[in-house]
């Protein structure tokens, strides 16, 4: 290993990792920081990894490609990790490592290297991608082999070699950043019974301490959002709009105990104001244009996407067809969607397109009615007769291979019932 390319947030860890790298291995650092938005990047990165002793640092905005080429294909799949995670520091990993290996190559590097730990999704999501996208390349997880420092020997190492050391608070909690969400685990939150303290967040309110509720419009063309209250938004522009606006009304608090790629369970609070108003709205959308059949299928598309991307199998086969068969899928999700920010909650109060399916003169219970009464005695007809049939051959209550069973239990018996009789002696008339 001669030369190393070292995802770089600028946190304590990772300019330790600078120098670590150097004295361990004998190489030469080259940093690459990627700004994934939310504030992610941090004031002074550059300066503080020549400082830690990079011999080049690069700084690359890669907002708008996030938010465009990960982002918008899992909003439009409303790809959810077991339901409810967005998979915001899932979705910045195969964008960091694709990143990571284009930097290897162009510097002529024989390795790269990240600051996961030994017991987390990122160092696989690191590991696979990069393996995918360049085989030759050596992966280094310093603080999966040996550099494990404590905060204060972190600084003490740090302070020994002249290293600028970023001047945050020390926060009790390990956090990961970008447009898309906050996630926070550790600390306190590790006791999944323990309410998350107020320090715990930082982009909501609490949703007490909300305003007055109000609504906003958002606009989809081929479902992906493409404005907010009538204006036309840039895609960054319009996440970051959402994730104030959310805040403020303290939306997209998600306290959730996940399964790690790992094995292990984890709790985790994650704060993700935009994602939870776009995905609410999306699917509302998806409910006015998509057939019922396109709706059902698509579950099992978000499922299975949601679980490559958590998994770290961005880039494999199955992947990129899935993101294909979502995106032909949405051609026709465009319209608008109304939603009600109110105290913490996102709510869904109005949807249209012009590709809606919605067909008033066949849902109103007006004069206007155009659906055919009459024909639905045929259609239940038809749809009824496998039931019917297996009523009669098999019985709702038989004896089959020798075991008496029965698929109901009388009810009548054993529920309060009060009967109105007009001659309660029962005599016939
Ligand atoms: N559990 C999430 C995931 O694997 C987020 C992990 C982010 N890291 C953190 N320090 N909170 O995607």
């Amino acid at each position: 290993m001669k030369k190393v390319i070292l995802a770089y947030s600028g946190g304590l860890d990772t300019s330790v990792a600078v120098a670590w790298l150097r004295e361990q291995y004998d190489v030469e650092v080259v940093t690459l920081t990627v700004d994934v938005g939310g504030g992610s990047l941090r004031d002074g990165v550059q300066a503080r990894a020549m400082s830690a002793g990079a011999s080049r640092a690069y700084v690359v905005d890669a907002k708008e490609r996030f938010v465009t080429s990960f982002v918008w294909p899992h909003l439009q799949a409303s790809a959810l990790y077991q339901g409810v995670y967005p998979l915001a520091t899932a979705l910045a990993r195969p964008l960091i490592a694709q990143l990571l290996v284009e930097v290897a190559n162009r510097e002529g590097a024989d390795a790269v290297a990240h600051g996961s730990t030994g017991k987390g999704n990122d160092q696989v999501r690191f590991d696979v991608a990069v393996h995918a996208l360049d085989p030759a390349l050596e992966v280094v997880a310093p603080l999966r082999v040996g550099m494990g420092l404590s905060r204060d020997q972190e600084i003490d190492y740090a302070i020994e070699r002249g290293i600028e050391i970023p001047i945050t608070k020390s926060s009790p909690y390990s956090i990961d950043v970008n447009i898309w969400g906050r996630s926070c685990e550790t600390g306190v939150l590790e006791d999944p019974w323990a309410t998350p303290p107020p320090d715990a967040y930082e982009w909501t309110v609490a949703a007490e301490d909300a305003p007055a509720a109000s609504e906003i419009v958002i606009g989809f063309e081929g479902g992906i959002p493409v404005s907010l209250d009538g204006d036309r938004a840039d895609p960054v522009a319009l996440v970051a709009r959402l994730n104030d606006l959310g805040g403020v009304h303290g939306i997209g608090r998600i306290d959730h105990v996940e399964d790690r790629l790992v094995g292990i369970k984890s709790r985790e609070i994650y704060e993700t104001p935009a994602a939870t108003i776009l995905h609410r709205a999306h699917r509302a959308l998806e409910g006015l244009t998509l057939t019922k059949d396109t709706l059902r299928f698509n579950r099992i598309v978000a499922d299975e996407l949601a679980q490559l991307t958590y998994d770290g199998l961005w880039f494999s086969a199955l992947h990129r067809d899935l993101r294909g068969y979502s995106a032909s899928s949405q051609r026709v999700v465009s319209g608008d969607v109304r939603m009600r920010l109110d105290h913490g909650s996102a709510i869904v109060v109005g949807r249209r397109s012009p590709l809606s399916l919605y067909d008033k003169s066949l849902a109103t219970y007006d004069k206007e009615d155009a659906f055919d009464h009459a024909a639905a005695v045929g259609f239940i007809e038809i749809f009824g007769l496998p039931l019917r049939v297996e009523a009669a051959r098999h019985g709702a209550v038989g004896k089959h291979h020798g075991a008496a069973w029965s698929w109901t239990e009388p009810l009548l018996a054993d529920l309060p019932t009060d009967i109105a009789d007009p001659d309660p002696a029962g005599g016939a008339g």
